[in-house]
């Protein structure tokens, strides 16, 4: 478990027939091609639009609020819009995977992950999200008062990789801004405050993750992400165009229509135990297609490695008792690193 494996995606996308490790059994396969999907299967999330938030409205802000508390309590997944992040960035972000993703893979193992590491370069891997090889090419990277992504990526792939840093260091920094005020909004929304969520998760440990779906001769045998919780905070994932993302609601996977212009942000396991389960951390995976590249870049935010994850007084009493121990981020990461498994609820595992 959890030995990077490498395949040259290069390689691998003109194939006619996917070799057997990618083909996930026939329950997790997808039913059938994303092309032909019809538009029953799309799940209308709510869109937030966070123009009014910013600008301190406070009407605007409570129906915000409410709206995000009312989808937490549902399946956790929202998007928001009027969100502060330029488009000049994200379009510099998505081209600068396109370009990481379009090197040699001699290059790109410059930043190859090591066993046991959660960041760097992998193609694909026996993760521990998957019992089969998902099929994607993923570059993670830690930001936090430690971890500067731009000496990360001089670090890890040279000089040519200045760029590249500056670029993803202030995209990060666009979504720590975004993450903390969406921290009070669900703050808000679950009665405790609206600055208490924000303090929490001040000068985290967060991760970026980004992903490169290659397209694939058999997408209905493979999946690109497998069904999993993200065992992390607060997920807000920008992709691109081409679609991909489905979620599992009502014991139904439902896809997600792609907007460029939109974050889409779920709940992760870690905040799911601070609600002390008010807020659902729902499965999600990615499916793949036989013609498009997809795109996506996902920032992970997480308390610091050490904070006590606790729910707060105010969500504790007779009727709401603790679910779950105290933990802290480091101890929560290690133990979903080493005993994940995609049909079993790894929160719920962990008492
Ligand atoms: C993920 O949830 O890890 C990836 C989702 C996506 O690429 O849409
Ligand atoms: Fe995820």
């Amino acid at each position: 478990p959890n030995v990077p494996v490498l395949f040259d995606a290069s390689i691998l996308q003109r194939e006619e027939k996917i070799p057997e490790v990618f083909v996930w059994p026939q329950v997790d396969r997808p039913s059938t091609d994303l092309a032909l999907k019809g538009r029953e299967t799309e799940v209308p999330l709510p869109i937030i639009d966070l123009g009014g938030f910013w600008k301190n409205d406070e009407k605007a802000t409570k129906e915000a609020s409410d709206v995000i508390g009312k989808a937490c309590v549902e399946h956790g997944f929202f998007q928001v819009i009027n969100h502060q992040v330029s488009p000049d960035l994200l379009t510099a972000a998505h081209q600068h995977i396109s370009l990481f993703f379009s090197l040699s893979l001699m290059e790109k193992r410059r930043a190859q992950r090591k066993l046991g590491e959660s960041c760097g370069y992998a193609s694909s891997f026996t993760d521990r999200f998957a019992n089969k090889l998902p099929w994607k090419e993923t570059l993670s990277f830690e930001h936090s008062p430690s971890s500067d992504v731009r000496d990360y990526f001089v670090k890890a792939m040279g000089e040519d990789f200045q760029d590249a840093g500056n670029v993803f260091k202030e995209y990060c920094e666009a979504m720590e801004r975004l993450a903390l005020g969406l921290m009070e909004l669900l703050g808000m929304s679950l009665g405790i405050g609206r600055l208490h969520l924000r303090k929490f998760f001040e000068g985290g440990n967060s991760i970026m993750r980004l992903n490169y779906y290659p397209p694939c001769a058999q997408p209905n045998l493979t999946l690109g992400t497998g069904p999993h919780c993200d065992p992390t905070s607060l997920t807000l994932l920008h992709q691109d165009e081409v679609g991909g993302l489905e979620i599992f609601i009502n014991n139904k996977w439902h896809s997600v229509r792609p907007n460029t212009d939109a974050f889409v942000v779920n709940i992760g396991d870690t905040f799911m135990a601070l609600s002390n389960g008010k807020y659902k951390s729902c499965l999600h995976r990615a499916v793949v297609n036989k013609t498009t590249p997809r795109k996506s870049l996902a920032f992970f935010l997480n308390p610091p490695y050490d904070k006590i994850v606790r729910p707060p007084d105010d969500l504790l009493d007779s009727d709401h008792p603790r679910k779950y121990p105290d933990f802290t981020w480091s101890v929560f990461l290690e133990f979903t690193q080493k005993h994940y498994r995609s049909d079993m609820n790894t929160l719920a595992a962990f008492q």
